[in-house]
């Protein structure tokens, strides 16, 4: 009596699973799809930092925003702002290096001829004693990442 009861409840609960199972794999390979959408249409050129290739990955001004955090101890970066242990940032993408007004930039800094854009940007946020010998920015190689780089840049061109 109770074996042919559960035999039923089987018999009709089987097709339910038949249709679950086929959703599921619809949905895992929508998600595949997506996946290789995205790795087709997010190229991360390289930029080359003492014979490495350090990846140059495509930047979020969200993301950037929040890392921004580890910069904000020592710039400011709105216009106007004043000048702190560091120079304001406002826009300093597609700026000539050591030019705001009434910061004391540092010699080497004064002479290294840079213009912030994409990639020096980049190389001197992860490594800025080796992009620029001898500036007084005291933040530790690789204390940003690649991604975490390319995300502030994102963020500081939405400050210019
Ligand atoms: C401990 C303080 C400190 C921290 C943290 C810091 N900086 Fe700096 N930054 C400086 C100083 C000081 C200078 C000026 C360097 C010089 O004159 O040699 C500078 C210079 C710069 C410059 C060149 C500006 C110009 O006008 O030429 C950029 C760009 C820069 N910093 C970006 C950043 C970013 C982005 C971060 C966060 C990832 C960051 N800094 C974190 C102190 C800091």
């Amino acid at each position: 009596m109770m074996d042919s009861k559960k035999g039923s409840a089987m018999r009709r609960l089987a097709p339910v699973v038949a249709v679950v199972a086929a959703a599921g794999a619809g949905t895992l390979a929508f998600a595949m799809n997506n996946v290789s959408a995205a790795e087709v249409h997010r190229p991360t050129p390289a930029v080359a930092i003492e014979g490495l290739q350090v990846a140059q990955a495509a930047g979020n001004a969200t993301a950037g925003a929040t890392a921004f955090i580890r910069c904000r101890v020592c710039h400011t970066v709105e216009r106007g702002e004043p000048n702190r242990v560091g120079p304001n940032l406002f826009g300093v993408v597609g700026r000539k290096a050591a030019t705001v007004a009434g910061f004391n930039y540092s010699d080497p800094m004064k002479n290294s001829n840079i213009t912030w854009d994409d990639a020096t940007l980049n190389r001197y946020i992860q490594d800025a004693a080796g992009v620029v010998p001898g500036n007084k920015m005291q933040l530790a190689k690789g204390a940003i990442n690649a991604q975490g780089a390319a995300d502030i840049i994102a963020f500081l061109k939405t400050k210019m």
